[in-house]
């Protein structure tokens, strides 16, 4: 039985992996954290503040605010308990938290929970020196919907830093280009953000040579596929010694 803190359980992802944990009889949630847990029903102990909570457990899963994502990491090497963090929008300084976190105890991060995004980026790994190299331009589309408030989304920006490290050259990100009224760079890679609808989650990276594009594309119908691959992550988080891990070393293991 992996037993699980859930942070940010009152949330659109909180409530998600609560109703999935609830059908499986090898997970447990033993507590949740929420700041919003004043009119909670829920079947757990509940707290405001994740420091009040003394519950045992295997697994921290957080979908809560970058604000807040310090605090756990904090908590999470003091009690030796593995985090999940899922949060987005984090700063270079909440990233080094997480990073030193790491030394004591097992924390897993991924800007995108979804097994089929990390395949996307498994493959960008290994297409994009040889397609960049041949004369590709690389352009990055993602749509969402219109309640977002951040842009480029995160993934883009994963997407994106996956083709640059590939690639291996000093590529720039080009968000908007009508700032400028020029050619495009040859080493650039355009960004475009589109905020309709209720769209859960598009992304293409778009490779054109002459005369010919290659596109790679990724759409999630629903939020359950980043939670299904937090539960996934949550299971094999528990018991791994000390380290930072992401959906690749998922991955690797399949
Ligand atoms: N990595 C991924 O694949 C992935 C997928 C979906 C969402 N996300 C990210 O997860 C986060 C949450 O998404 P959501 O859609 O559930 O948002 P949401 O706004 O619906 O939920 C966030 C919850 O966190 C709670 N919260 C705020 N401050 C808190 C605190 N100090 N302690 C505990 N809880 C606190 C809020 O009350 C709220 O219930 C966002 O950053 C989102 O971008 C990541």
């Amino acid at each position: 039985m992996t037993k699980v803190i859930m942070n940010g359980y009152l949330g659109q992802m909180g409530q998600i992996i609560t109703s999935l944990v609830d059908k499986r009889s090898d997970m447990e949630i033993v507590a949740g954290i929420d700041i919003a847990q004043s009119h909670s029903a829920a079947l757990f102990p509940t707290f405001s503040n994740i420091a009040d909570c003394d519950m045992p457990a295997d697994v921290i899963i957080d979908f809560s605010i970058a604000d807040v994502v310090s605090q756990i990491a904090d908590y999470s090497a003091k009690k030796n308990i593995p985090a999940v963090i899922c949060t987005t929008g984090l700063s270079d300084a909440v990233k080094q938290k997480i990073k030193e976190a790491s030394e004591k105890t097992a924390i897993f991060y991924s800007a995108n929970m979804s097994i089929g995004i990390n395949l996307v980026a498994n493959m960008l790994k290994r297409m994009s020196k040889l397609l960049f190299d041949e004369g590709f331009d690389i352009e990055i589309l993602e749509k969402h919907h219109n309640r977002k408030v951040d842009a480029p989304s995160g993934t883009a920006l994963l997407l994106a830093d996956t083709v640059k490290d590939a690639v291996g050259e000093d590529l720039s990100y080009m968000y908007n280009r009508s700032l400028k009224s020029e050619k495009r760079g040859r080493n650039e890679i355009g960004i475009h953000s589109v905020r309709a609808g209720t769209i859960v989650g598009y992304h293409s990276v778009i490779f054109s040579g002459r005369d010919e594009t290659i596109e790679l594309n990724h759409e999630a119908f629903s939020k359950e596929v980043f939670a299904a691959g937090a539960i996934k992550a949550a299971k094999f988080l528990k018991g791994k010694s000390a380290g930072l891990y992401d959906m690749q070393d998922i991955m690797d293991e399949l």
